[in-house]
């Protein structure tokens, strides 16, 4: 375990997260450039950025259960970074099916988002990412205050929720539902986990204080449990 956590603390180990993170992204760009994206490649495009989307998310969210289940805090650095690449591939994810699907037309766009319930549901999800997304800086954190931040970052199960649903709305058409009980049943595991946590933590008389005060009285961003 030791080396393990000596692995993630390498100064290597961010930059190649972050490179592995965008290998999807460059390997659909240079499908598109080459033409490798099959008979439907702005159909495939859609599809491809909002399968990563929704892998993203289920890796931000099992970044807690491993820490604390493997006993590596170490773990914690990475959570950032894999939010934030979450938020990358919806961007890229909505901005392909407004370019491809929309042509950009803005009041396209609005009337679909209006008429679909599951291009709805998707959408609410990505607004409800965007302060998410905004807010994980560490001034952020100082500025909103720890709670606070804590409490609008519980948004990501809900927007998790959300996400399901809008794939599980955009498959019952086909009635093909395999891929999405898969991710359904990986979401359970991962917010189950939290709500068993709470439970055994309010048992034991109440959540404990999960951040450090500074010696200034300010909240530090490093000590806020995400
Ligand atoms: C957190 C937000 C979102 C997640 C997790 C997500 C996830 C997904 C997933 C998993 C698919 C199916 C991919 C497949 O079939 O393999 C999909 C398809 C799609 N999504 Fe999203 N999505 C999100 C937001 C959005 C937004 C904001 C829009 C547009 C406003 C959108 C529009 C679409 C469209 C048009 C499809 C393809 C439908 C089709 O081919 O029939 N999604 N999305």
């Amino acid at each position: 375990m030791a080396s393990a956590a000596k692995t993630l603390l390498h100064p290597a180990a961010k930059p190649l997260l972050f490179v592995a993170a965008l290998l999807p992204f460059a390997w659909l760009l240079y499908g598109a450039i080459t033409n490798h994206l099959g008979a439907n490649p702005a159909e495939y495009l859609i599809r491809a950025t909002g399968d990563w989307t929704l892998r993203f998310l289920c890796l931000t969210l099992a970044v807690t259960p491993l820490r604390v289940i493997a006993k590596l805090p170490t773990l914690g650095r990475f959570r950032r970074m894999l939010g934030l690449f979450t938020y990358f591939y919806v961007v890229v994810h909505f901005l392909s099916y407004s370019w491809f699907d929309m042509g950009f037309d803005v009041a396209d766009i609005t009337k679909d988002i209006a008429k679909r319930p599951f291009i709805l549901v998707g959408f609410s999800a990505f607004v409800l990412l965007t302060p998410l997304a905004a807010t994980s800086f560490n001034r952020a954190i100082r500025w909103l205050g720890a709670k606070r931040w804590q409490t609008l970052h519980k948004l990501v199960y809900v927007i998790a929720c959300l996400g399901i649903l809008h794939f599980f709305w955009m498959r019952a058409g086909k009635h093909n539902f395999a891929e999405v009980a898969v991710y359904a049943a990986i979401l359970a595991v991962l917010l189950g986990w939290r709500v068993w946590q709470f439970a055994i933590k309010r048992r034991s008389g109440g959540v404990a204080s999960r951040t450090h005060p500074t010696t200034t009285g300010r909240t530090n961003p490093r000590t806020v449990s995400r």
